[in-house]
């Protein structure tokens, strides 16, 4: 959240000040990484005076500076994280830069704060288009500094496998790369770019990624997609799927027919992954298992699968598929860990009662949801898909529909009003997604995070923006600027981030939008090829 801050005496914070009261371990560690600037030695908090009061939330905390020094009292360890965050933001720009100044005047504030939504969200497509872990890393500290807390990654999709298995080897081996990419894929016939694309984690990057998240009060929360998208898993295993034919690592975009099997092997396989995901990543409270755009015509069509169903006594493929996904989600309950699922697996029915629905398709499905009682995370096309062009100049850059801008963001109500307090109750949170077909580098990711990015972390944080939300963005884009990040600036990309004259055009939102309704009515559907 970006604060308001009330300018009325100084204060300098800095590294050497002699005394300083005694912070506990955990919660001074957590200022110290959240002002690093500060070079705060361990037992040494310099003049912050850092306490805990477990009357207030985890996330809560009061932040007190005045002539009489800085005073943090938090929750717990993320609110001492996010009071610090706070008392950095309260610091000039430069202050967020590496440099050898270590002294900076404090304005006297205080602020009591704590965050409307729990869980705060960025979504990561890296199967369409991989991002190294050091590029994992960064958005983790950035995400800190938004006091953004999940970063949902969408580790597996037609288009690639993006982590070790120790398990099954050629996941990472054959799944995680493909020898060239379309680039005009709603154009037939379909043009390559004949470039290699692929990477994965490694179980130990996925480790670290685990440790450094939480860290800084993020959890990493993996995705597993199935029992669609699965032409990069059936590329490895094509005896998963539900033809036992052998497909390729996709090489376009678009929703391919590919399905795993349900039966019990792919159940192990799955339940082996989860092993491994959990083992490397620690503490894992969540792990997402998908269930959005399956074609499950190949279910229908196979006798094998058909039989199976009668055996378990259903009589649709949609009811399998309810089963399956169910299954997955009772094996992650044995594990720790609790389900999440794309709004078609809550349309298919079935799900376990504690598993979270992420209602893309729009919050009139995600309202069905919460009144299901299922916890729900707002993560709807409009406006949290942060693929869809921030404004509809033809100078945008590569999107894959038109126009979500910064305010679009602004406005949204993740709990609307016009809800019962029981539904509204059911909303955990928001969270942005970016699907990376049209985001195939790090410096995109960075267009077309921020500042969406900054809207969505003050909405989730405080329910919805303030007054005066584009002032305090415009201020907060002085130290994005000086963090490094390339963001789109307010007026328009800059000339070497427009749009390739030779790029695709957008899908128009209102054709968009027309056929996620379709879909809301029939869970069956799919999507045309993007
Ligand atoms: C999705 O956009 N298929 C979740």
């Amino acid at each position: 959240m970006i604060p308001h801050p009330a300018l009325h005496s100084d204060l300098s914070v800095s590294c050497d000040l002699a005394t300083g009261a005694t912070v506990s371990g955990d919660l001074a560690d957590a200022v110290r990484l959240a002002l690093p600037m500060l070079d705060l030695r361990p037992g040494d908090s310099g003049e912050i005076d850092v306490r805990q009061d477990a009357a207030l939330g985890e996330e809560a905390y009061r932040l007190t500076t005045g002539s009489r020094g800085v005073e943090i009292v938090a929750g717990g360890r993320a609110g001492a994280f996010y009071a610090a965050q706070s008392l950095h933001q309260l610091l000039p720009d430069a202050s967020y830069r590496f440099s050898e100044q270590a002294s900076w005047p404090v304005p006297g504030v205080r602020i009591e704060d704590a965050p409307r939504f729990p869980w705060r969200g960025l979504h990561l497509d890296v199967a369409r288009h991989f991002f190294p872990k050091r590029e994992l890393l960064r958005l983790i500290d950035l995400m800190a500094v938004h006091k953004l807390n999940r970063l949902h990654l969408h580790l597996v999709d037609d288009q690639g496998w993006r982590v070790e298995s120790r398990a099954y080897p050629p996941l990472h081996e054959v799944s995680s790369h493909r020898p060239r990419t379309a680039v005009h894929a709603h154009d037939e016939p379909a043009e390559y770019d004949d470039v290699p694309h692929g990477g994965y984690y490694t179980l130990d990057d996925l480790a670290e990624i685990g440790a450094y998240a939480r860290a800084r009060c993020v959890t990493v929360v993996p995705e597993i997609d199935v029992p669609g998208h699965a032409s990069a898993i059936l590329a490895a295993y094509p005896s998963l799927g539900a033809t036992g034919e052998r497909y390729d690592v996709l090489d376009r975009w678009g929703i391919s027919p590919a399905i795993l099997s349900p039966l019990p092997p792919t159940v192990e396989f799955l339940t082996t992954i989860f092993d491994e995901l959990i083992g490397a990543l620690g503490e894992t409270p969540y792990v997402h298992i998908g269930g959005d755009e399956v074609v499950l015509d190949h279910w229908g069509a196979s006798a094998e699968i058909t039989a199976y169903r009668g055996s378990l006594g259903l009589s649709t493929s949609v009811e399998l598929q309810a089963w399956f996904l169910r299954r997955l989600a009772d094996a992650l309950a044995e594990r720790g860990a609790r389900a999440v699922v794309w709004d078609e697996a809550f349309v298919g029915g079935g799900l376990r009662q504690d598993t979270i629905v992420m209602p893309w398709r729009g919050m009139g499905v995600g309202r069905r949801a919460a009144a299901a009682g299922h916890d729900v995370v707002a993560t709807p096309v409009f406006p949290l898909y942060f693929d869809y062009a921030e404004s509809g100049s033809p100078d945008e850059p590569r999107a894959i529909g038109d126009t979500i801008t910064v305010e679009d963001v602004a406005a949204f109500r993740p709990a609307p009003g016009d809800w019962t307090d029981d539904e509204r109750a059911r909303v955990v949170g928001a969270q942005a997604q970016l699907w990376s077909e049209r985001v195939p580098d790090a410096r995109t990711v960075d267009y077309k995070l921020w500042p969406r990015a900054c809207a969505l972390a003050e909405v989730a944080w405080s329910g919805g923006t303030a007054d005066g939300f584009t002032g305090r963005l415009e201020r907060h884009l002085g130290r994005l600027d000086a963090i490094g990040v390339e963001y789109r600036p307010l007026a328009g990309p800059h000339p070497w981030q427009r749009r390739h004259p030779h790029r695709p055009s957008r899908i128009p939102m209102s054709e968009r939008m027309a056929h996620i309704e379709a879909m809301t009515h029939d869970p069956e559907s799919t999507r045309p090829s993007l």
